[in-house]
C-alpha cells in the first residue's frame, strides 16, 4: 500500500524564523497531471489507479510544512513514497505541479536564473545519497570543490575544508583519496562539502 512520508517537526520550531515553507505541494509526473490531481481530490483514487487511468506517477501528494532556523526536520518514509522529490522542490531542482515553496520568505518559483544560482550557492547545502565524490581528488579538494568553482583562493579553500572535515570527524584523512575511506566516511566527506560551501557564505 502506498503511504506518504512522515514529517517530523522539531520541538523548538516556534523559537525562531521560518526558513522553509511548503504549502499544498503536489508533484505528479506525466502529461495528464492536472486531471490526475483532480481525480485524486474528487474521487480519492490511489497511486496505482492514477498510473492505470492517467499514466501518471504520484511523486508528492499535498505536502505542507514549515521549517524554522536551527530546527532539525526529518522526512521519513518507504522507498518511493516521495521524500527525494519533496526535498528537490526546496531548491527548485523540481517544479511543483501545484502548490508553493518559500525559502527565506521568497517564493522560489519566482526567482530568475541568477537569483536561483545565488540561492543554491549561498543558502542551501544538499548532501546526495550517492556522494559523487571525484575519485582522483583528495578528500580536501573534494570538500573545497564548490569554493574552487566560485574562485575562492586555495589557502582560504583549504582552511574552510579542513574546518568542515573537523566537524565530521575526518581530521587526518585530508590527503586521502575517496576510495581509501569507508562508505560512511565518504558520506561524511559529502556532508563536509555541503557544510564548507555554506560556512564560506556565512562568514
Ligand atoms: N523524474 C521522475 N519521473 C517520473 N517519476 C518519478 C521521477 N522521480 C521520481 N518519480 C516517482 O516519484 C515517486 C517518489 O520517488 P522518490 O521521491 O524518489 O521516492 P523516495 O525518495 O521517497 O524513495 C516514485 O514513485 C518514483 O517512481
Ligand atoms: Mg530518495
Amino acid at each position: 500500500m502506498y503511504r506518504r512520508p512522515f514529517l517530523f517537526q522539531g520541538e523548538d520550531r516556534h523559537m525562531s524564523e521560518t526558513v522553509v515553507k511548503a504549502e499544498g505541494v503536489w508533484k505528479v509526473f506525466g502529461d495528464q497531471a492536472d486531471a490526475a490531481i483532480k481525480a485524486i481530490r474528487d474521487e480519492g483514487i490511489g497511486k496505482p489507479e492514477v498510473l492505470e487511468r492517467f499514466g501518471c506517477v504520484v511523486g508528492v501528494q499535498d505536502a505542507t510544512f514549515e521549517v524554522s532556523r536551527g530546527e532539525i526536520f526529518c522526512i521519513m518514509g518507504l522507498s518511493g513514497s516521495g521524500k527525494s522529490t519533496l526535498v528537490r522542490h526546496v531548491n527548485r531542482l523540481i517544479e511543483p505541479t501545484s502548490g508553493s515553496i518559500e525559502l527565506l520568505g521568497r517564493d522560489v518559483s519566482s526567482l530568475n536564473q541568477s537569483a536561483l544560482r545565488e540561492l543554491r550557492a549561498n543558502h542551501i547545502g544538499m548532501v546526495f545519497q550517492h556522494m559523487a565524490l571525484m575519485p582522483h581528488r583528495s578528500v580536501r579538494d573534494n570538500v573545497g570543490y564548490p569554493l574552487e568553482i566560485r574562485g575562492v583562493a586555495k589557502s582560504k579553500r583549504w582552511a574552510v575544508s579542513d574546518h568542515a572535515l573537523e566537524l565530521v570527524d575526518l581530521i587526518g584523512y585530508e590527503d586521502r583519496l575517496p576510495k581509501e575511506l569507508s562508505g560512511g566516511m565518504q558520506q561524511r566527506v559529502g556532508i563536509a562539502r555541503a557544510l564548507a560551501r555554506f560556512r564560506h557564505s556565512i562568514r
